[in-house]
């Protein structure tokens, strides 16, 4: 049986951890669709071409290190604005949300084009400062040496990069239940989607 929970949200929303605990409480798999733009947009900042390195993109380009830091961020969101680059991207994610036993995935266009027929659609939201907070510890956290100021201005011109492009802009879907989590705690924010979800397969 295939069962698809879609989430999507803005840059340090929380969508990642919200999406890798959904999965593992409901035994699905996890996709975390910004990788595939990560690694094509650090395979560009590498010299390659964006639509060459989406159509040869392959498993363990997900596992190349480095693929968090706020320049391959930015590389991918310039990337994730070619339509060929995002068609390119499709089918994998498409075929992976069929998967036997149920698949989540994240990102930003998961309920509106990848998965608009997702059986669950979650928006995971918070404010622009909390956000930047949030991205600017973990980034202090792994060693980096970065402002909050310099991230704050990462994660706007992200933001505003992903939500005014033409092609599948980042967008609640009209079915999507929105979540805040700018006043939640990582275990209240995980409690609440788990069971926004249980109550959504309920229904
Ligand atoms: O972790 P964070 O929310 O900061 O970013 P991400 O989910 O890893 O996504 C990195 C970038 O990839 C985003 O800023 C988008 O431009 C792009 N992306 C997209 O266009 N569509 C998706 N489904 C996922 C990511």
């Amino acid at each position: 049986m295939s069962f698809t929970i879609a989430i999507d949200g803005p840059a340090a929303a929380g969508k990642g951890t919200i999406s890798k605990a959904v999965a593992a409480h409901f035994a699905m798999a996890h996709l975390d669709t910004g990788l595939l733009y990560r690694a094509v947009g650090a395979q560009v900042l590498a010299g390659a071409d964006p639509l060459v390195a989406a159509k040869s993109l392959c498993p363990d380009d997900l596992k190349v290190s480095g693929l968090r830091r706020p320049e391959v961020a930015l590389a991918a969101s310039e990337v994730a604005v070619l339509v060929d680059v995002r068609k390119e991207l499709l089918a994998f994610q498409r075929s992976f949300s069929r998967r036997e036993g149920g698949a989540v995935l994240d990102g930003r266009d998961i309920g509106t084009v990848i998965c608009p027929k997702a059986e669950f659609k979650l928006f995971v939201t918070a404010t622009v400062d909390v956000r930047a907070d949030r991205r600017y510890r973990e980034l202090r956290s792994t060693g980096m040496d970065i402002t909050l100021e310099q991230v704050l201005l990462d994660v706007l011109a992200r933001d505003a990069r992903d939500a005014d492009r033409a092609t599948a802009p980042m967008i609640p879907a009209k079915d999507a239940v929105v979540i805040d989590t700018s006043e939640l705690s990582v275990d209240e924010a995980i409690a609440d989607a788990i069971s926004l979800v249980q109550n959504g397969m309920k229904s």
